[in-house]
């Protein structure tokens, strides 16, 4: 029982009340606000000295953004109150129930730092990687506790972007999962399990597939990269925030996706040729996606679905209009 007389339960990220992160770059330091936010103890251990010395100032300022902005829960000082560093692992792991590991992404380094997690903490605590492209088959296949041992990789900011990936190994178990996923829920931030360990995971995956055609269009001279980084930011990137690819296709053809893939599947088929990739849509596949997207989009509702869109958008535009970007035209510093 908590002090309140409630039934706390132990296998849930609800009865997560202090995590560790461990390396304090951009994301360790991130995901510090994320989990102080919630009202966790975040215990961090950072191995650069002149990085522990700024990682206070660091979480300030994040703090004081949110707070500024509006999109912290109580305030910053409290969540500030909760962040303590420390300058060795066994000190930042003691009392822990969860670590986030936020080193560099290299697999023989989280190798070693997971077998010291591994070595340092309790049975039950949950050991998560942030990284973003390495499966923790390949760093912890061989730890006595692998089956508390998972990826979950943020996208960067994440107390900006809130979905992150939860990326078990065959050998993590149930209950691993369900703490870091009810963990990132009480946070705010949407758990997408991911169903087969795979390089790059999905994040990256999708963002990989934009990058290596921006890459080639810049490479052939078809657009600059400013010009290509402004039709992500004022085009594709403003309407995903709205609806994902696959809503997109529905809403935006008259007949839905099945229709959108009849006419511009050849299309796309053709573009990944041109790249290298014989990667068509196959009809199955279509049916399959199509199926599932009507199923919250049903397409006898398809004018109301569109207006409901619309609305979202305007409301986006509404909200946004009057933030100029302080990166300059194109979301770029000036003069670099
Ligand atoms: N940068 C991104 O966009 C992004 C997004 C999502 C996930 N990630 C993943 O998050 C992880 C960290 O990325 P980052 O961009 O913050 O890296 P970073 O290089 O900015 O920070 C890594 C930090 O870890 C510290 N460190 C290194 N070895 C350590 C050790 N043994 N013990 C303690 N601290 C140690 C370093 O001193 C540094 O401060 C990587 O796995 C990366 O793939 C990065």
């Amino acid at each position: 029982m908590d002090a309140a007389g409630a039934a706390v339960d132990v296998d849930s990220g609800g009865a997560v009340a202090a995590v560790a992160v461990v390396g304090s770059g951009s994301i360790g330091v991130a995901w510090a606000t994320v989990f102080a936010g919630a009202g966790r103890a975040v215990r961090i251990f950072e191995i650069d000295p002149a990085r522990r010395a700024v990682v206070p100032a660091e979480v300030e300022a994040i703090l004081d953004g949110l707070e500024a902005a509006g999109v912290l829960e109580g305030s910053a000082s409290q969540a500030r109150a909760r962040i303590t560093v420390w300058s060795t692992l066994a000190e930042a792991v003691e009392g822990v129930d969860y670590v986030q590991e936020c080193i560099g992404e290299d697999v023989e380094v989280k190798r070693r730092m997971f077998a010291d997690l591994d070595r340092l903490t309790g049975p039950d605590v949950v050991l998560a990687s942030s990284s973003s492209t390495i499966e923790a088959s390949r760093f912890a296949a061989g730890l006595d506790g692998r089956e508390r041992c998972l990826v979950v990789h943020p996208g960067n900011p994440p107390f900006f972007l809130r979905v992150a990936e939860v990326v078990p190994a065959p050998f993590t178990s149930e209950r691993s999962i369900r703490v870091a996923s009810e963990l990132l829920q009480s946070c705010g931030i949407a758990p997408i399990l991911i169903n087969a360990e795979i390089e790059g995971f999905v994040f990256n995956r999708l963002q990989g597939a934009l990058l290596r055609e921006a890459y080639c269009l810049v490479r052939d001279g078809v657009v600059s990269p400013v010009d290509l980084d402004t039709i992500v930011r004022e085009g594709l990137g403003l309407r995903w925030s709205v609806i994902g690819p696959f809503a997109t296709s529905e809403l935006n053809t008259r007949g839905g996706l099945r229709r959108h893939a009849e006419v511009l599947g050849p299309v796309y088929a053709r573009m990944g040729l041109e790249r290298g990739a014989d990667d068509p849509w196959s009809p199955e596949t279509v049916e399959r996606v199509a199926a599932r997207i009507e199923e919250a989009l049903p397409y006898d509702s398809w004018d109301e679905n569109v207006r409901v869109r619309d609305a979202a958008m305007m409301e986006l535009l509404a909200v946004r209009r009057g933030a100029a970007n302080p990166l300059g035209a194109g979301g770029h510093v000036a003069g670099a």
